[in-house]
């Protein structure tokens, strides 16, 4: 996907030891025993769309309302949610997508502006993934065993082959950054 004028298209996520991205219940809180939502501002402010799955956004919504704040991400851009329903009424903030995933991730990708587009949620990375439409996938992993949960992405994928960027740590955060070879 990447070209001289646009930017990348970044599975960017919190992961546990063991390859979870959520906890039973779609439970998030494990991931802010180690790392606040604003920690890592420059990835934020390299990022110019985000492509959300329906769960993902509704995850987001419920914890927003339980402890308002707790998704303070420092971005502001223009977000598409993929959904086959959306809600009624809609969101004024959010463009909702439907149908095929790569006209899904060229929208997005577009109004990125030449930021880098981020995909959220394990369905729809497990889709990008799988038509090659990811460059990059840049992992947190938090320092524990969730046991249960979302995994990174859906069982199903063939083998997909990468190549290490990157890896630093940030306090008890390891962040590991790869290309995916296409
Ligand atoms: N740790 C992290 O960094 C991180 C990051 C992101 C998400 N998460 C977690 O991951 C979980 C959600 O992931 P998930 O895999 O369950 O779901 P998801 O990918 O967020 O959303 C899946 C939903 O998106 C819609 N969708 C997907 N592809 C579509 C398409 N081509 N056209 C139309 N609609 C489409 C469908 O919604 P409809 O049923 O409405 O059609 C589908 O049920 C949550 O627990 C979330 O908190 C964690």
């Amino acid at each position: 996907m990447s070209d001289t004028s646009s930017g990348k298209v970044v599975v960017n996520r919190s992961m546990s030891l063991d390859g979870f991205i959520a906890g039973p219940g779609d439970a998030m809180d494990w991931i802010f025993d180690f790392v606040a939502p604003d920690e890592f501002p420059e990835i934020a402010a390299a990022t110019g769309a985000m492509l959300v799955g329906r769960r993902t956004r509704d995850v987001g919504d419920r914890m927003e309302a339980e402890h308002p704040g707790s998704t303070d991400y420092p971005f502001s851009g223009p977000t598409f949610v993929l959904t086959h329903s959306p809600p009624e009424p809609p969101d004024p903030d959010v463009t909702y997508l439907t149908g095929d995933i790569g006209e899904a991730v060229a929208t997005a990708l577009e109004a990125a502006d030449g930021k880098n587009l981020e995909i959220l949620g394990a369905d729809v990375a497990g889709q990008c993934l799988r038509r090659g439409l990811v460059d990059e996938i840049l992992v947190y992993v938090m320092p524990v065993l969730l046991g249960d949960g979302i995994r990174f992405s859906p069982p199903g994928l063939p083998r997909i082959d990468l190549e290490p960027v990157s890896s630093s740590r940030s306090r008890d955060v390891t962040i590991l950054r790869f290309h995916v070879r296409k």
